[in-house]
């Protein structure tokens, strides 16, 4: 059995930090550290699990419905930020209480009708627990924003233990994804209230967003029949490009 290496750990961190912190709170520390890594493993396991579909259904359909999946981790100040701007102590045990996104994911997809059937597939899974499902595609938000949220609860294998931890999934269409991603910058670079006139003209780019994503459905399905009664359906030979990216804000 290797050696727990915490005590040790704490010991040499308090040589290096000097004589103002305390025992208790290099382990305050290593626990939040241990939070964070078991958020961080269930990340891991919900993007494997996109992957695995996104790779499966190619198989069958010859079509790619994912094409991109990023994910992030919460950082400390906006963790903290969100816990006192809601009320909720500041303490390790209310992270996992009382947060939902922590950890992060967010899947991009080919078409909307991809978007509801990779969450129903998601949902199949025997291990995997929904607890809450918000679905801004068929009730967009006021200001236009349009995804398909999903809170869920995922296990995670420790060398002892079996643990929970929940993830909060969006899934999107590549246009939903262009409209938000751009919407946010605009949001966060102007950082007071956006004008009136702004919102309206954002609101107008979500519709045509909207239009977009129903007219490439449109074409999908012309192609699909086509492809259904061809006797030399195309098949798509072209190499996949994988997102390495993980930027997600
Ligand atoms: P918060 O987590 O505090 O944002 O609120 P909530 O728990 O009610 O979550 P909700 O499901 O409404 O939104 C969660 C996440 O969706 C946000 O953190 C954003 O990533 C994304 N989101 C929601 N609304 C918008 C929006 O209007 N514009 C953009 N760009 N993203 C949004
Ligand atoms: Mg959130």
């Amino acid at each position: 059995m290797p050696q727990d290496k915490s005590g040790f750990l704490s010991d040499r961190m308090q040589e290096l930090l000097g004589s103002g912190v305390d025992k208790g709170s290099f382990e305050r520390m290593q626990e939040l550290n241990r939070l964070m890594s078991y958020y961080r493993c269930a990340m891991m396991a919900v993007v494997t699990k996109f992957n695995v579909l996104n790779e499966q259904f190619s198989l069958q359909f010859d079509r790619n419905p994912i094409t991109g999946i990023k994910s992030r981790l919460k950082t400390l100040p906006s963790i903290l930020e969100k816990l006192e701007r809601r009320g909720h102590p500041l303490t390790i045990e209310s992270i996992e209480e009382n947060l939902n996104d922590v950890a992060g994911v967010r899947v991009i997809c080919s078409f909307r009708e991809d978007v509801h059937m990779l969450s129903e597939a998601l949902m199949q899974q025997d291990d995997i627990i929904l607890l809450e499902r918000k679905d801004y595609i068929r009730n967009p938000k006021p200001n236009g924003y349009r995804s398909l949220h999903m809170i869920v609860s995922v296990p995670i294998f420790l060398a002892h233990e079996k643990k929970y931890m929940r993830v909060e999934i969006q899934l999107r269409t590549l246009a939903m994804d262009f409209w938000a991603t751009l919407e946010h910058q605009l949001r966060y670079k102007k950082d007071l209230d956006i004008a009136a006139d702004m919102e309206r003209e954002l609101f107008t780019c979500a519709h045509l967003s909207a239009e977009l994503d129903e007219r490439m459905d449109g074409l999908r399905q012309l192609m699909q029949a086509q492809n259904e009664l061809s006797e030399f359906p195309v098949i798509d030979k072209s190499p996949r490009w994988t997102d390495q990216s993980q930027n997600l804000r």
